[in-house]
């Protein structure tokens, strides 16, 4: 497995590998979630790159940049019994040298749902990606449905700027009483913990009730916030019920619609999401 720290080495070790080509962009702290994506990139690719980059331009002010977990031995140990073929783990100066000063801004669907509470971020997620997607060349991206939203945000960077690749979304896991997988459940105590599996109480509540004929949306949403209020360590963010490609809520359900939902437990801000039907 290559590890590569310069732009110059994998832009040459890229040359060398054989198409198609796999690649899962991370932020490392890598957990069950971000594998399932490297699998994946390796069942149906020839060549698989995977990336850990602790992107600076998509933390907001006051957001855990500094304190996002890190462990890069463990990543790469990790990534290395996947059978990846090189790990690119460039310095944020690498990235966004001092002249740095161009944006990739995906405009309305960022400014829903996250973008609310999180206004810059998405806009720091797509430049990286951008970026990431020049310097390797994948024939295939892949991405986890736990960030519902950014997944719907790169689809239409891509399909706005004709980037020559395919977006892979791959089904969220989760841990066995139903809490998503995130690098950030490290911040959760024993008893927050706990408290963390309201989210995903609350989104099967909804597809129960949708599996039981509701389409009222407005019905379905307070019945889980009413789920959400009774968890005394539950600070509700949002909860919305949307068209998965526009992210625009919607009065009456319709297939395939995007349930999503942020929550803060102490510290920590989780998001969760299902797709009905
Ligand atoms: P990060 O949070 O490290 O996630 C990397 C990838 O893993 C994302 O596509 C995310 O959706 C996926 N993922 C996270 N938890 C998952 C889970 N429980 N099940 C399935 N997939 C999961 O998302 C980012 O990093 C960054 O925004 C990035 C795209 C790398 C740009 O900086």
């Amino acid at each position: 497995m290559h590890v590569i720290k310069t732009i110059d080495d994998i832009k040459r070790i890229r040359k060398q590998l054989a198409e198609p080509v796999g690649f899962v962009p991370t932020m490392g702290y890598l957990h069950e979630g971000h594998i399932s994506l490297v699998k994946r990139a390796r069942n149906e690719n020839k060549s698989v790159i995977a990336s850990i980059f602790v992107n600076p331009t998509q933390f907001g002010q006051g957001e855990d940049l500094e304190s996002y977990p890190r462990d890069l031995q463990r990543d790469l140990a990790l990534l290395e019994k996947e059978n990846t073929d090189v790990v690119f783990i460039p310095e944020p100066a690498t990235m966004y040298p001092r002249s740095f000063n161009t944006w990739v801004q995906v405009d309305d669907i960022t400014q829903r749902l996250e973008g609310t509470s999180r206004p810059t971020h998405f806009r720091g997620v797509t430049t990286v990606v951008a970026k990431l997607f020049n310097i390797v060349e994948p024939s295939r991206a892949y991405f986890g449905q736990k960030d519902a939203q950014q997944a719907t945000v790169i689809r239409k960077m891509v399909d706005d700027l004709n980037m020559n690749l395919e977006i892979v979304v791959a089904p969220t896991v989760r841990e066995p009483d139903g809490l998503a997988m995130s690098s950030r459940n490290k911040y959760l105590g024993t008893e927050e913990r706990k408290s963390a599996t309201v989210l995903s109480r609350s989104l099967n509540l909804a597809q129960q009730l949708y599996s039981q004929g509701e389409r009222d949306t407005s019905l379905i949403r307070n019945k889980m916030i009413e789920l959400i209020k009774s968890e005394p360590r539950a600070e509700m963010d949002y909860v919305s019920i949307a068209s998965l490609d526009t992210l625009e809520e919607l009065d009456t359900i319709e297939a395939g619609a995007l349930v999503s939902l942020a929550v803060k437990i102490g510290k920590p801000r989780l998001i969760d999401n299902v797709i009905l039907g």
